[in-house]
């Protein structure tokens, strides 16, 4: 390796199409990469830190490599600070560098602007110390600077689809085992429309932890009953016999995680069988589990799921990403989009005063690296 090179790396953004809050009990979920991404320019400094700029923030950090564990509390570079301190963690060499953040995933959209600057930070990590870097791996050390570093105790979905995403499918990626299978995103005369809902959602982080322990729970008591070593193990007759032995929270919480399950089998063979009407009362079906049994939506992501059910061009949306906010995937007529963003944010704004606001994203790859 030259001592002098300066790479490009980004990875990407994701939209999960359907199974949603259950990569963390083993189940297979549908997600794909996006356009939208992180982008990092680094090259070597010579010293022993990182020195972080970002080129839409006037904020400029310096990363000790002797203080790494001190960064967790940082507005502003605390998940790079984690991804360096996890990459060195895990064995390989970390070289002082200068790095420049550009990242055109929103922030708080349920797009997954963490995973995308975690996986191309470590991306950019591994290009300075000349690494051959496997994708799972990169994904794998961002999800431990997630819960490690950042807090959130996530499952691997958004890391994993930032990081090994492939321009024009969608991966059928099964939690337990990590591992994908890429689905082509065949979608006929639709296509995936983005809409933000604009509620900041403060709590998320909470919130989701408290999901997780709940569905924690629920195996524990499960376990005792059926040779089940996840929730995504039950299927829906095994849960309709046993589900008398949970409390009634838990069963709410228990009956979105086994369906949702179930609705991700059916996703992909309705896309395979482009059968786009039977994909859309899937997405819906989604939406309203989450808004009912996980409680994971709020009043504004429903009002903005609704309205986009409700409208002619489309066939089907929900709720993407950890939730409390964020932003709806629907399926739109692809000759109908401007219409669709029109109408929908105009009965939006009516109902909840806020305006929603559409991201032009495509499917795109995960981790790309380019040699400067
Ligand atoms: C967040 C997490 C993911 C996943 C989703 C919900 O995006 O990071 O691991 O649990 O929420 O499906």
């Amino acid at each position: 390796m030259n001592g002098s090179q300066e790479f490009l790396v980004t990875a990407a953004g994701r939209v999960n199409l359907i199974g949603e809050h259950i990569d963390y009990c083993g189940g297979k979920v549908l997600p794909a990469a996006l356009s939208l991404k992180n982008a990092v320019r680094v090259r070597p400094n010579g010293e022993n830190c990182i020195r972080l700029s970002w080129t839409t923030l006037e904020e400029k950090v310096t990363l000790d490599f002797s203080r790494l564990e001190e960064y967790r509390s940082l507005r502003y570079g605390n998940y790079q600070a984690g991804c360096a301190l996890l990459w060195r963690q895990a064995g390989h060499a970390l070289v002082g560098c200068d790095m420049v953040q550009d990242c055109s995933v929103p922030f708080g959209s349920g797009l997954s602007s963490s995973a995308a600057i975690e996986v191309s930070t470590l991306a950019a990590l591994a290009a300075l110390a000349g690494e051959q870097a496997d994708p799972v791996e990169l994904a794998l050390l961002a999800q431990r600077a997630e819960r490690e570093y950042a807090g959130v105790n996530c499952g691997i979905m958004d890391q994993y689809a930032s990081a090994c995403g492939k321009k024009g499918y969608a991966m059928l990626l099964d939690c337990k085992n990590v591992t994908c299978e890429y689905v082509p995103l065949e979608l006929g005369a639709y296509t995936l429309v983005l809409l933000d809902c604009n509620k900041p959602h403060s709590l998320a982080g909470s919130k989701y932890n408290e999901r997780r322990q709940e569905t924690e729970d629920a195996l524990a008591i499960l376990k005792k009953k059926l040779p089940v070593e996840c929730l995504a193990d039950l299927s829906p007759a095994d849960f309709e016999r046993v589900k008398e032995a949970l409390p009634p929270l838990l069963q709410r919480r228990t009956a979105h995680v086994v369906y949702e399950c179930d609705r991700v089998t059916q996703a992909v063979e309705a896309m395979r069988a482009g059968d786009i009407a039977r994909l859309g009362r899937l997405l819906n079906a989604s939406h309203k589990s989450l808004s009912e049994l996980y409680e994971t939506t709020g009043a504004e992501p429903d009002a903005l799921a609704a309205a986009a059910q409700r409208h002619p061009a489309c066939a089907g949306s929900r709720l993407t990403g950890g939730g409390f906010g964020g932003c709806t995937v629907s399926l739109v007529r692809a000759d109908s989009v401007a219409r669709f963003c029109e109408d929908v944010c105009e009965e939006y704004r009516q109902k909840t005063g806020l305006s929603a606001k559409a991201y032009a994203a495509e499917i795109d790859d995960g981790i790309t690296v380019r040699a400067l």
